[in-house]
């Protein structure tokens, strides 16, 4: 049985032309920073640290599999992202990717607000301490309590998605004696460059009053007349993992001509437009992903030109950015149980997590790199599928990677950029109990949401 990497063969040439990569990289201990979070680095005796903690303490004290979060490195994105938009603009860091009470207070630290998405992620920005006014409220589908909770706590701006929202929105926040400030998502009908679950401006989706056929001037129209409400500006949020900043330029203009549209008919300069998040990462070599600073210079430039062309007042603008502040900062961390050769194929390596912990890779055939971080090896590279330990074939993790041939069950492996979207999608399947977040800083770990246990699965199973 050959573990090599380029056993000869048809076989493998289609294996080969199905994945990423075509030739191994020419070191496998090297770690890409490109990928990884910005402490991660091999020590001496060639064991990865993150935050001054080498992964074989971490996995020691903590287990595996979980996620390592370097917290130096999501304060420092954090603050990138504010500092390049300025105060002249906000930035709402995307709940959805990940949240936690510690990261709500990272962010409330940091000069960031925070955009949620159900009464839940609102829930946990409240007992974090974010003021209800710095925290945007999304969603298609929020229910009348979650609304009422909102308006109650007094959110500073609820994203209207439908025309029966703005009735809904508008008749709680009156019936409280509130005026809402309120933003409309509309769809401006922008293909992004991005898996079809993950575009969201395009029009046949649930998201948002489409532009087209005059949907969002008419929802503009009604919203105005309703005393509950305070429109404060537009909403626009193209997909997730773009690398192409032209969608935003197309939406923004298609944004701004509505505003003009707005001001011609009502006398109204709306404030505010906020253009969403979906800025891409990298999760592998392949991906090279904008600087903070170079985003918000393109996207200040389109908005400011747009609006010198329409003669309106430049407005404030917001951005989203969920993914790009947090799914660079974590990996999770694995330990390997079983290595199977495959001849003439690939190998197998199963970690003791998979699709619970990473859904990304079933559900959007997202890529993966992934290392051995345990020790370093001069071993020569084989081609492997990480898989996980789940009832499915499916359940792959890393489709397509090498590492090197003397993997053994017991090494740790790491695969990086799991930040985002990862913990939060995570889910129980088989019963396999949710790995745990571990913030490190400075040589110091300390776990931010911890291991589920049985004991968990079981309580909530009441017989
Ligand atoms: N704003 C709105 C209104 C959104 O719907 C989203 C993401 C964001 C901001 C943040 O997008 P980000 O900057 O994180 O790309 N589960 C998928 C991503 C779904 C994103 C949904 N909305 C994934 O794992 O790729």
């Amino acid at each position: 049985m050959s573990r090599s990497a380029h056993p000869a063969g048809p076989r493998h040439a289609d294996v080969l032309t199905e994945g990423h990569y075509s030739a191994p990289p020419a070191d496998l201990n090297a770690l890409d920073p490109k990928v990884w979070a910005q402490t991660v680095e091999r020590d001496a005796d060639g064991v990865v640290t993150v935050g001054g903690m080498a992964v074989t303490r971490l996995a020691e004290e903590y287990g595996t599999p979980a996620y390592v979060l370097d917290e130096a490195d999501f304060r420092a994105r954090a603050r990138a992202w504010r500092t390049a938009f300025g105060t002249d603009a906000d930035v709402f860091y995307a709940g959805k990717a990940f949240l936690s009470r510690a990261v709500v207070r990272w962010l409330d630290e940091e000069g960031l607000n925070l955009d949620v998405c159900s009464g839940g992620e609102l829930a946990t920005a409240l007992s974090a301490g974010m003021p209800a006014d710095r925290v945007a409220f999304h969603g298609n589908n929020k229910s009348p309590e979650e609304i009422e909770r909102a308006v109650r706590a007094g959110v500073g701006r609820i994203v209207l998605d439908s025309f029966q929202e703005i009735v809904r929105v508008a008749h709680i926040a009156q019936s409280l004696g509130v005026r809402q400030r309120v933003q409309i998502r509309i769809t401006v009908g922008v293909e992004a460059h991005t898996h079809e679950f993950i575009a969201t401006a395009h029009e046949d989706q649930k998201f948002g009053i489409p532009l087209a056929g005059g949907q969002a001037a008419e929802a503009v129209r009604r919203a105005l007349q309703l005393d509950g409400l305070e429109v404060i500006g537009i909403h626009s949020h193209i997909g997730s993992q773009i690398f192409d900043m032209s969608g935003f330029e197309v939406a923004a203009h298609r944004v701004v001509g509505l505003l003009k549209d707005i001001r011609d008919e009502h006398g109204v300069e709306l404030p505010e437009i906020d253009l969403g998040g979906g800025l891409g990462i990298a999760y592998t070599s392949d991906d090279d992903p904008r600087e903070p600073h170079e985003i918000a210079k393109a996207l200040t430039e389109i908005v400011t030109r747009e609006c010198e062309g329409a003669r309106l007042r430049t407005p404030r603008i917001s951005v989203e950015p969920g993914r790009a502040i947090v799914g660079p900062t974590a990996f999770t961390l694995y330990e390997v149980g079983t290595v199977k050769p495959l001849d003439g194929l690939r190998t197998y390596v199963s970690v003791d997590g998979g699709m619970s912990d990473n859904i990304r890779t079933a559900l959007y055939d997202a890529e993966y790199s992934v290392a051995l971080v345990s020790r370093a090896s001069d071993a020569e590279s084989m081609l492997v599928r990480v898989v996980g330990k789940h009832c499915e074939s499916g359940d792959i993790v890393v489709k397509d990677a090498f590492l090197p041939g003397d993997l053994a069950p017991g090494d740790l492996i790491a695969v990086p950029a799991t930040g985002a979207y990862c913990r939060s999608m995570a889910s129980n399947y088989n019963h396999v109990l949710r790995p745990p977040v571990v913030a490190v800083r400075d040589g110091e770990a300390r776990v931010i949401v911890r291991r589920e246990t049985e004991e968990d699965l079981l309580r909530l199973d009441v017989g």
